[in-house]
């Protein structure tokens, strides 16, 4: 059978789910893709000593990223080490090399966008995203496909899970939020610098992301007005729940006349909010499109299978050449320059 190298550049929460799934439904694996086997060439990590699941094997991790993508077997990069130094490299000598990439780094895409996908049309491989906002949600997809008749004029999202695993831990189980964040952290939610979740800049980041989508526009971080969790204490969240609401980090985009405003902030939400209901690392986003009004999408926003499983979606999509389309098509990353972006009021 015809086989599809991938190098698995990170092999921490996400890289693990995705050679999980690779290992544990090679045969789901092999039948969506037409019949392509998907191997796992190249594994690269910081430690190649590290003990790890035995979905990879051990022979196959190194620490050198060159070799891994300028491998010939491997016609796939993944890249999940996060960061924006070294993933914008190898995520640039992946295309130079002829490889299409599969990232989930939010903040690689909300810094580097322009860069990557230009360097990516001009190698005409693609860049795919799924994983990179709301984990195991397809909002990509539902965003740059399925709502393609519509101009979308709204965004209301909860796009941290750890931030929303914290306020729900300490709202309903009284946590405190040290505790809610070490257990983020265990559970493998959080980023490597817990910061950017409880900051609301990873929100920020995935908020630049969908408003690229929708928008057509580039935010700079400056565009984005946003303020975090950090402050909020358990006591706030009991005392908004006395008064019949619930504290959310919330990442809202707002489209009128040709202008969008986008920021991020913990806002307080009725119970009986659909947003209110979303509990632990889950994630949800309230879409509203011009024709068909008010869409809802919810489901695990971090954590190693739900991520892994958009990260497989989009080595499918590539398997099968469907990726080459939606992932190239000009709404999905282009400065459309229809769209200004203002400050929030
Ligand atoms: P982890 O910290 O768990 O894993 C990172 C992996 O990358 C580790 O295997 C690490 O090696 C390796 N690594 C880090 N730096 C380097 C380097 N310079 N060279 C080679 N290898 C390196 O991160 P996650 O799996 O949680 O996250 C990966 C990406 O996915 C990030 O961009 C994150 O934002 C994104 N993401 C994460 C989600 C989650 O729920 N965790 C959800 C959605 C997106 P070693 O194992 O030796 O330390
Ligand atoms: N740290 C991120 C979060 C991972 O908690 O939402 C998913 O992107």
């Amino acid at each position: 059978a015809e086989s599809l190298g991938i190098a698995l550049i990170g092999c921490g929460t996400v890289g693990t789910g995705v050679a999980k799934i690779l290992t544990h439904h090679a045969n789901r694996v092999t039948t969506r893709t037409g019949g392509k086997t998907v191997a796992v060439k190249r594994v690269v990590a910081r430690d190649a000593g590290k003990g790890r699941d035995p979905a990879i094997p051990s022979a196959s991790v190194g620490t050198d990223w060159t070799t891994a993508v300028a491998d010939p077997a491997v016609q796939i990069v993944v890249e999940l080490i996060g960061g924006t130094t070294t993933a914008k490299q190898i995520v640039l000598a992946a295309l130079a090399a002829g490889k299409h990439v599969v990232t989930a780094n939010k903040a690689l895409l909300a810094e580097h966008g322009q860069e990557l996908f230009a360097a990516a049309r001009k190698a005409e491989r693609v860049i795919c995203f799924e994983a990179a906002v709301a984990g195991g949600i397809p909002i990509i997809r539902a965003m740059g496909e399925s709502l393609a008749a519509n101009q979308i004029t709204g965004i209301q999202g909860i796009l941290n899970g750890t931030s929303n695993f914290i306020l729900s831990s300490m709202a309903d189980n009284g946590a405190s939020y040290a505790n809610a964040l070490t257990e983020a952290q265990r559970l493998g939610y959080a980023e490597a610098d817990p910061t950017l979740d409880v900051d609301g800049s990873d929100a920020a980041h995935k908020l630049a992301v969908l408003a690229q989508i929708a928008f057509g526009v580039t935010a700079k971080p400056s565009d984005i007005e946003k303020q975090g969790i950090a402050d909020i204490q358990a006591m706030d969240t009991r005392y908004a729940a006395e008064l019949g609401y619930t504290i959310k980090l919330l990442a809202e985009a707002w489209a009128a006349d040709k202008t969008v405003a986008l920021h991020v902030a913990p806002v307080l939400l009725r119970k009986t909010d659909p947003l209110a209901q979303v509990r632990g690392a889950f994630n949800a986003i309230l879409v509203t499109g011009d024709v068909v009004g008010e869409t809802l999408y919810q489901g695990p926003g971090a954590g190693m299978m739900p991520t892994a499983s958009s990260v497989v979606a989009d080595i499918i999509d590539i398997a099968v050449g469907r990726a080459q389309k939606t992932f190239t098509a000009a709404k999905l990353w282009s400065g459309s320059r229809e769209f200004t972006i203002v400050p929030s009021e």
